[in-house]
């Protein structure tokens, strides 16, 4: 049983959602679902924050996860589903955040 995933699902289908304002670069709007699990009360989820971290580390942990062979994982679903060019982009927005990485 994975009740991790279970209680996590439902967030993976916001990614990419049209949620925010016309002027909001795609990178913003999307982060704002990685908010969902990694943000200020990441800590008491045991996920990691990620506002912050260098820009590197980012795009390197994205492009593992993205082609881990454990497919069941959350983060695959996410990065694998993305283009290098999307990666690096969210990558460099991420890493120009303010947090508790910096
Ligand atoms: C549904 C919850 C959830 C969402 C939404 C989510 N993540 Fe994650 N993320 C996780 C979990 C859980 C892990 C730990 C690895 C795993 O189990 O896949 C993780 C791991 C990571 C890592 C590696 C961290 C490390 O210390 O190795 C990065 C980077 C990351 N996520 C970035 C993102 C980005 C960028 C987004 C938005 C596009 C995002 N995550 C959205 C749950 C989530």
């Amino acid at each position: 049983m994975k009740p991790s995933l279970t209680f996590f699902g439902p967030c993976v289908f916001l990614l990419g959602a049209g949620v925010g304002h016309a002027e909001s670069s795609p990178e913003e709007i999307t982060f704002q679902s990685c908010r969902v699990c990694h943000g200020a009360a990441a800590g008491e989820t045991g996920i990691p924050a990620i506002e912050g971290r260098a820009y590197d580390d980012l795009l390197a942990s994205l492009m593992s996860l993205g082609g881990t062979t454990d497919k069941s994982t959350i983060m695959h679903r996410f990065s694998a589903g993305q283009s290098r060019e999307e990666l690096e982009a969210l990558s460099r927005y991420i890493s120009d955040l303010d947090g508790p990485n910096k």
